[in-house]
């Protein structure tokens, strides 16, 4: 399945905005993610993260032309990325993903994405 499909089979921009209200409003009842984003900019945080998304299951490119190239394990670095903060945001992101409304196959694919790519994010050694 090529990733342009993905992003169109997925319900194009309209999903990825969902997943990213969804995520953050899991964030902002787990008190290990929220001491970590910035209060002042959630509704920044959410656009960027459905902007990051999209781009990267093939839809517009319009988080590099905003933010440049992704560069997500660098631009983590600040945060401090042990096995309990992502477990938090894997909660999060496995909340706000399981009641789309999208094919079961893509929701599975999309899944073990994130699985994979909070486990890259990790910049802390397991205690
Ligand atoms: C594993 C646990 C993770 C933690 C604790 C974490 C935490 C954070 C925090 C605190 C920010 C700053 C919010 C902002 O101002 O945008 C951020 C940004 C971001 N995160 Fe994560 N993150 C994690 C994993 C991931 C994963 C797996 C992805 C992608 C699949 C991701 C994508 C992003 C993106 C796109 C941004 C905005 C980057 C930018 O353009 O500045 N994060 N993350």
């Amino acid at each position: 399945m090529s990733e342009v499909n993905f992003y169109e089979r997925m319900g194009g921009a309209a999903t990825f905005a969902e997943i990213a209200k969804r995520f953050y409003l899991g964030v902002a009842n787990e008190p290990l993610l929220t001491a970590m984003y910035p209060a002042r900019d959630m509704a920044g945080a959410e656009e960027r993260l459905k902007l990051f998304l999209e781009q990267y299951w093939g839809g517009p490119s319009t988080y590099s032309d905003q933010r440049g190239h992704p560069r997500l394990r660098m631009r983590h670095n600040g945060f401090h990325i042990d096995t309990p903060a992502h477990d938090a945001w894997l909660k999060c992101m496995h909340a706000a993903i399981i009641d789309l409304e999208i094919d079961e196959e893509m929701k599975e694919e999309l899944w073990k994405y994130f699985q994979y790519a909070a486990h890259s994010m990790k910049n802390q050694p397991d205690a």
